[in-house]
């Protein structure tokens, strides 16, 4: 018996490593498995594209704030986010930004990075990306400006002029 669990987990820690590459099938099956639990009747249901928190409809332009997303890179990815996060497609601790402002809105960015612990808690994408890196990325306690310049830094990375 003993032996059939630790031959299952090491199976399972390598099912882990394989998904670290990026395979995006496996996050999509556990999205959909945590999305399945029915909404608790009378409470207002999680919406999946906005994230919890406090930012409800983020608009940005379409052309780029180029003065917010320096700040956004000098005053806080750098400081804050570079330990863990690349600026390509690879994983470093937390996924890679590449295309991160195309997988999500700007206000599920924007809730995710001002309110980590409870976006992670409940978020079905928040909670596949746990599940491949193994690590609950720390609250960075952002400033709603800091938040919102690393966001422009984020749509420079991914090619906004
Ligand atoms: C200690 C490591 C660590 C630090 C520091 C960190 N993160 Fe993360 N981040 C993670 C991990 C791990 C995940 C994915 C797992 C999860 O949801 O916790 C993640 C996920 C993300 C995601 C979602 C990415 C995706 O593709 O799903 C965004 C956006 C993000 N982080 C932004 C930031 C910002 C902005 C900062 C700096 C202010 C930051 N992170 C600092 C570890 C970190």
């Amino acid at each position: 018996m003993k032996k059939i669990i630790t031959i299952s987990s090491l199976f399972s820690i390598a099912l882990f490593i394989a998904a670290c590459g990026g395979d995006k099938s496996e996050s999509t099956q556990s999205a959909a498995a945590v999305n399945e639990s029915p909404a608790a009747g009378g409470v207002e249901q999680y919406d999946p594209k906005r994230g919890e928190g406090k930012f409800k409809d983020v608009t940005v332009p379409e052309k780029l704030d180029e003065t917010m997303a320096e700040e956004g890179k000098k005053n806080t990815f750098d400081v804050k986010c570079s330990a863990c996060h690349k600026l390509t497609e690879e994983k470093l601790v937390g996924p890679g930004w590449k295309g991160v402002t195309s997988r999500y809105q700007p206000a599920w960015i924007m809730n995710f990075i001002t309110n980590t612990d409870e976006m992670i808690n409940k978020d079905p994408a928040a909670q596949a990306q746990l599940e491949i890196c193994l690590v609950r990325m720390p609250n960075q306690s952002l400033t709603d400006e800091a938040a919102r310049a690393v966001l422009e830094f984020m749509r420079k990375n991914d090619g906004v002029k």
